[in-house]
C-alpha cells in the first residue's frame, strides 16, 4: 500500500461543485498521506460555463480522456442559462452509460449534530442504501414531440427496461444485502406502469429465491416514501428504478442531514471503467459563490471512492472525522445551523484527521 499513488480525473463542474470540490480534495490528501498512498488529481473544467464558450459540456474524446484512470471524483453540474437536459444528457448520464456505472448507490444515516424531520430517532435505527439502477429506465431518449404547435400536441416518453439491466441491478443490491443486515424492499408502481413494473416485480421475485438467507419485499413507491419517514427503521437495501431511485433518495436525504450530507456513488461492479463519485446534491445556483456550501457530501462522497478503490481504513478515518467534527457542532455551515464557511468546515474536518 505504501506509496501507490491513485489517478483520480475530477470535474468540479458549476456552482457549489466547484467550492466543494476543493475542500473535499483537500480532506482526502491528507486522509491519504497519513494512510501512505497518494491521490494524483487531473482536473477538467468540463461544466455549463465550457458549454457556453464551446457548445459542449465535454470534449467529443471525454470519455475516451477519462477511461485510464483509477476513479473520477465529480462536483455537480447543471447552471441557470444552460437548460438542465443539456448538462445532464451533455456529460452526466453519457459518462455513467459509457462506463457501465449501472448500480447508483446512495448511502443514507443519520449524522450527529444533524436536526432530522425524524427527530428523536437515532443512527441505528435510520441507516439504509439505496441502490438506485443507473443506465436505463425512465432516463431513455426515446420518444418525441409530434404534432408540434398543433391542438393535437403531444409527446411521448418511452421507458426502457431490460432483463440484462434489471437482473444486475437486482442481484448487486441482494449481494450488498449480505453484507448488511440482510433485508431488500424493491420499489414498484406495478399498479400504475402496467409494462414495465411487473416485469421489474418477476425478475426481483426470480432473483430473490437465488438468496432464501435474505428477507425480500415489494412496496409501491409512493408507500415506500412514506415508509421512509414513519418507519426507517423496517429499511435497509432499497432497490429501485432509476427515477424512483432518484426520488427516493433525495427524500431520504431529506429526513436525515439533508441535501448538503447525503453522497453518492456511480458503480461499474466488475471494475472494467472506473467509477464516479459525486453527492447527490446538485449546482445549488442559489447559494454558488457565497462560500456557505456544506462540503460533507462531497467529502463523503470522497470517502466511498476511498473505500471502492480498497482503502478502507482510510475511508472509514474520513468518515469519523465528518462524525467528529458534526457531532462536536462548533463548526456548522448555515444549512445545518451555524455561520461557518465551506473552508471553515472542510478544515475542521480535516484537522480532525489527526
Ligand atoms: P440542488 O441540489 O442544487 O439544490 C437544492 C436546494 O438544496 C437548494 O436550496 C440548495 O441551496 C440546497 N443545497 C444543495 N446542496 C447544498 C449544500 N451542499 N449545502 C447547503 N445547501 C445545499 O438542486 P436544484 O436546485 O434542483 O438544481 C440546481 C442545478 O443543479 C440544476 O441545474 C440541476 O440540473 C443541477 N443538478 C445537478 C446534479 C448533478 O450534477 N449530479 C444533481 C442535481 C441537480
Ligand atoms: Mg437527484
Amino acid at each position: 500500500m505504501a506509496g501507490k499513488d491513485y489517478r483520480i480525473a475530477t470535474i468540479p463542474g458549476d456552482g457549489i461543485g466547484v467550492d466543494v470540490t476543493v475542500e473535499a480534495c483537500k480532506v482526502l490528501d491528507r486522509a491519504a498521506a497519513l494512510h501512505g498512498f497518494g491521490l494524483k488529481w487531473t482536473e477538467f473544467d468540463w461544466s455549463c460555463e465550457r458549454f457556453t464558450e464551446t457548445g459542449a459540456m465535454m470534449p467529443e474524446d471525454g470519455v475516451a480522456q477519462l477511461s485510464a484512470f483509477d476513479g473520477i471524483f465529480l462536483g455537480a453540474v447543471g447552471f441557470p442559462g444552460v437548460a438542465d437536459h443539456v448538462s445532464l444528457w451533455g456529460l452526466l448520464i453519457p459518462l455513467r452509460r459509457a462506463f457501465a456505472q449501472y448500480v447508483n448507490l446512495r448511502p443514507v444515516r443519520l449524522l450527529p449534530g444533524t436536526t432530522s424531520a425524524l427527530a428523536g430517532r437515532s443512527a441505528d435505527e435510520l441507516e439504509m442504501v439505496i441502490v438506485r439502477e443507473n443506465s436505463e429506465g425512465e432516463y431513455s431518449e426515446l420518444g418525441g414531440r409530434h404534432n408540434k404547435g398543433q391542438p393535437g400536441e403531444f409527446v411521448l416518453q418511452e421507458s426502457v427496461f431490460t432483463r440484462v439491466g434489471v437482473e444486475r441491478i437486482i442481484r448487486y443490491a441482494f449481494e450488498l444485502a449480505r453484507t448488511r443486515v440482510g433485508r431488500v424492499c424493491s420499489a414498484t408502481k406495478s399498479n400504475g406502469l402496467i409494462h414495465s413494473m411487473p416485469y421489474w416485480d418477476e425478475i426481483f421475485a426470480e432473483i430473490s429465491a437465488e438468496y432464501p438467507d435474505v428477507h425480500s419485499e415489494q412496496c409501491h413507491v409512493d408507500a415506500l416514501a412514506a415508509r421512509m419517514v414513519q418507519q426507517p427503521e423496517r429499511l435497509d437495501v432499497v432497490v429501485a428504478s432509476n427515477l424512483f431511485g432518484d426520488i427516493l433518495s433525495d427524500l431520504a436525504a431529506a429526513v436525515t442531514g439533508g441535501l448538503g450530507m447525503a453522497p453518492s456513488g456511480n458503480i461499474n461492479p466488475p471494475g472494467e471503467y472506473p467509477s464516479m463519485f459525486e453527492a447527490v446534491h446538485g449546482s445549488a445556483p442559489d447559494i454558488a459563490g457565497q462560500g456557505i456550501a456544506n462540503p460533507v457530501a462531497q467529502v463523503l462522497a470522497g470517502a466511498m471512492m476511498l473505500e471502492h478503490l480498497g482503502e478502507t481504513a482510510c475511508a472509514q478515518a474520513v468518515r469519523d472525522a465528518v462524525e467528529q467534527v458534526l457531532a462536536e457542532g462548533s463548526v456548522a455551515t448555515p444549512d445545518l445551523g451555524g455561520k461557518s464557511t465551506t473552508a471553515e468546515l472542510g478544515d475542521a474536518v480535516a484537522a480532525a484527521l489527526g
